[in-house]
């Protein structure tokens, strides 16, 4: 089959590899789409992702495709299924998993990460993250339920509410995300933040918006919001967030900055506006809830994912000769 493989820093080969062997509780998936995000930009550059990627290796954690063999123990799903695949798999054993905060868990693996994910014609997974799609959930927007998980996982630690007002820092793919998300988990008013108008119109007119600041030239209220989320992961935008937090906020700090980066607050604000400050790692068990938010329409990604890439434009992609992408799945089947 073939594989788009991660054979060093920067390096990509297309190799044809063994068919993927499967255990009792293994799957065996033909891939039909794989969504690549801002961690397989890290991953390529070297530096982790939710864990560290081993050379080689096959990225791709953003997978969807069809049930092509399964092991003798797997009841869940059977040849010929349409599925979803949540990359994390989680330990079981450790201090975190048994304490219900599995994404804390001490021996993550992760498929796209520490195994071969679905940059490649077939890949495998046991059978425990591998969710059956509805009809109506097409293949290319299922390679969006891992991002979309992501997001619910983060509004899930928050406490919502309908009369809150809420706003969106970021206006990439997981930023567009959380203004339906939120939507979707009932507040009210939404607002958007970010530096490309086009993205802020679509998100006005098509997702109902109410407020949206192109901060290169717009600043945003200070002191409005009540829920903040910041998915850029940068500190001047880590700070954006702090200073727009109304009296009893809670400012969601999603976005991944660089290992070492550091932000300024007021730390009196903490305790006279009482802000709750809220970290946010990967996607615990929300795959069923991002599944039925595509299939009830909740949440819609066609009109985000701006270009579908053959494995071999993945290298010029990620060393950024391809520009304007809002959102890059790469198909391998359909
Ligand atoms: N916590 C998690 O589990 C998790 C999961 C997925 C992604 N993330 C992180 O979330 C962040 C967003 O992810 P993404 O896929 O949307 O990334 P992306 O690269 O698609 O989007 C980043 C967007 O930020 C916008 N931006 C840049 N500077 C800005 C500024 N000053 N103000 C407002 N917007 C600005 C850009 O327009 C860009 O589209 C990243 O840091 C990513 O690593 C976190
Ligand atoms: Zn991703
Ligand atoms: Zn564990």
């Amino acid at each position: 089959m073939k594989a788009l493989v991660l054979t060093g820093t920067k390096q990509f080969d297309i190799e044809d590899l063994p068919t993927p062997e499967i255990g009792p509780h293994d799957v065996l998936i033909d891939t039909a789409y794989a969504g690549v995000c801002g961690t397989d930009h890290d991953l390529y550059a070297g530096r982790p992702g939710s864990a560290a990627a081993v050379p080689p290796i096959v990225l791709g954690h953003e997978n969807s495709g069809v049930v092509a063999a399964v092991g003798e123990q797997v009841t869940r799903v059977k040849p010929g299924d349409r599925v979803a695949v949540d990359p994390n798999i989680y330990c079981g054993q450790c201090e975190f998993c048994l304490t219900q905060r599995p994404e804390l868990c001490d021996h993550l693996s992760a498929v796209g990460v520490t195994r071969n994910g679905g940059l490649a014609e077939q890949f495998s997974a046991p059978a425990s993250v591998v969710y059956p799609l509805p009809d109506n959930v097409s293949l290319k927007s299922a390679a969006a339920v891992e991002p979309i998980s992501c997001a619910v996982h983060a509004v899930d630690l928050l406490k919502l509410h309908p009369y809150q007002k809420a706003l969106v820092i970021g206006d990439g793919f997981m930023g567009q995300l959380f203004v339906q998300v939120l939507q979707a988990y009932g507040v009210h008013e939404v607002d958007l933040a970010g530096i490309v108008d086009e993205k802020l119109k679509l998100n006005a007119e098509r997702f109902h918006v109410v407020n949206t600041y192109n901060t290169l030239r717009e600043s945003i209220p200070e002191g409005r919001y009540d829920v903040i989320v910041e998915a850029v992961g940068l500190p001047s935008t880590q700070a954006q967030a702090i200073a727009a937090a109304n009296k009893g906020a809670q400012v969601l700090m999603f976005g991944v900055g660089p290992q070492e980066a550091v932000f300024e607050m007021n730390t009196y604000d903490i305790y006279k506006k009482q802000l709750t400050i809220q970290g946010s790692f990967i996607n615990p068990l929300t795959f069923s809830d991002a599944i039925a938010l595509l299939s009830s329409g909740k949440v819609d990604v066609d009109s985000l994912i701006s270009h579908e890439f053959a494995l071999e434009q993945v290298q010029d992609f990620l060393d950024g000769a391809i520009t304007g992408v809002s959102k890059a799945v790469v198909r391998l089947a359909e």
